[in-house]
């Protein structure tokens, strides 16, 4: 009999360099803002092919401060995907705004561009769309919704990095966007933290102050501001793993590929549009029967996750402030559906190919 394996839904990677990397920050004296950041910040813009990154201290702040840089506030409307992280919504209610939620469209499981059109009002101020699972958006049509509306689109890069829409890197196709660095990325700073990326020097000018207290000097304060900073040991880590971030996505491509071979007969998989470069921060199959199919693997040693289950619009922390808000359906039939299943660079052939014999034999014995 085959033996059972272990295997988690992401792993982080770890090296001796990076420890070194570590180690040398706390050798410095210098932990906060400083060199290591301003470098990460350079080559983090480097790769997404913009002139500016502003590392802050997670996503959330990312979108938190993008918002406020773009003074977007009381009695405005931001329009978004429900079927994402909850942060996307509750940034918005955090600088006063009103989060308008639509649908995704049911191929690639981003927002869908006609929704967006019917939900401009005279209040919209931004789109923000959301890379999910590292496919990007539809983006040219959400520009030209933003363009004929003059608004803003903010894009929710949290799980996007290294992504690419008609062969451009994620980041600097709508004004601002926004990465995450929390561990389960596709690269991480080994705890909290994120960026905001940006072509515009005043968006960016004002990010950098926002999360530094407002500060412009070391005691002139300009602004209202925060405490939402970026430190030297997130820094020093965020470059070792950027260098490495390319052949990660590769892998994890790789992996999908083997993935989609494996399942394509036995269930709903990924999809990537031709326009699209998935960079699978997570690999979503879809099934109606995913909660047996979910109960099965972890019996077989096989970690999953559901991304997510209940859509932002039918949360309480939503609701209890705006009260029900109108259904969505696709949204909410992959909120029943959709599984992640294991993905990360180190995943190994004979991994991947256990779980996926894992998901034929549930198929098999379940029709
Ligand atoms: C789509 C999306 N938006 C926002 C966030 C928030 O990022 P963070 O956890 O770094 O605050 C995340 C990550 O968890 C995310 O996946």
């Amino acid at each position: 009999m085959e033996k059972k394996m272990n295997i988690p839904l992401v792993k982080v990677y770890m090296d001796d360099e990076i420890k070194k990397a570590v180690l040398e920050v706390l050798d410095s004296g210098w932990y906060i803002l400083h060199e290591k950041v301003r470098e990460f910040e350079r080559k983090f813009a480097e790769f997404c092919g913009v002139k500016n990154a502003v590392c802050v201290s997670s996503g959330t702040a990312a979108i938190f401060l993008s918002l406020l840089a773009l003074d977007i506030k009381q009695g405005d409307e931001v329009i978004i995907p429900s079927f994402s992280f909850i942060s996307t919504a509750t940034s918005i209610i955090e600088v006063g705004a009103k989060p308008v939620f639509v649908d995704v469209e049911p191929k690639t499981y981003t927002v869908d561009p006609e929704e967006i059109r019917e939900a401009v009002t005279k209040r919209t101020k931004a789109i923000m769309p959301v890379h999910l699972y590292g496919h990007p958006a539809n983006m040219d049509e959400i520009l030209e919704i933003a363009e004929e509306n003059d608004i803003y689109v903010i894009e929710d890069a949290c799980q996007a990095h290294g992504a690419e829409y008609k062969g451009r890197r994620i980041g600097g196709i709508g004004h601002v966007a926004c990465f995450s660095f929390y561990p389960s990325k596709n690269m991480t700073v080994c705890g909290d933290g994120g960026a905001v990326v940006t072509n515009d020097e005043e968006i960016a000018d004002i990010v950098r102050k926002l999360r530094d207290h407002g500060r412009r000097d070391k005691y002139v304060f300009e602004l209202k501001g925060y405490n939402l900073r970026f430190n030297e040991i997130q820094a020093a880590i965020g470059i070792k793993q950027l260098e490495k971030l390319p052949g990660w996505n590769e892998a994890r491509r790789n992996i999908a590929r083997m993935y989609n071979q494996a399942l394509e007969d036995l269930v709903i998989t990924p999809v990537e549009e031709p326009w699209a470069k998935h960079v699978y921060h997570l690999y979503v199959i879809r099934t109606e029967k995913r909660d047996e199919l979910r109960e099965y693997l972890s019996r077989q040693g096989v970690s999953t996750l559901v991304h997510y289950p209940v859509p932002i619009h039918k949360q309480l922390a939503i609701t209890n402030i705006f009260g029900a808000q109108p259904a969505l359906k696709n949204t909410e039939k992959l909120a029943g559906e959709v599984l992640s299943i294991p993905m990360y660079p180190a995943l190994t052939k004979h991994e991947v190919k256990y779980v996926s014999d894992k998901i034929t034999e549930f198929s098999k014995s379940s029709k």
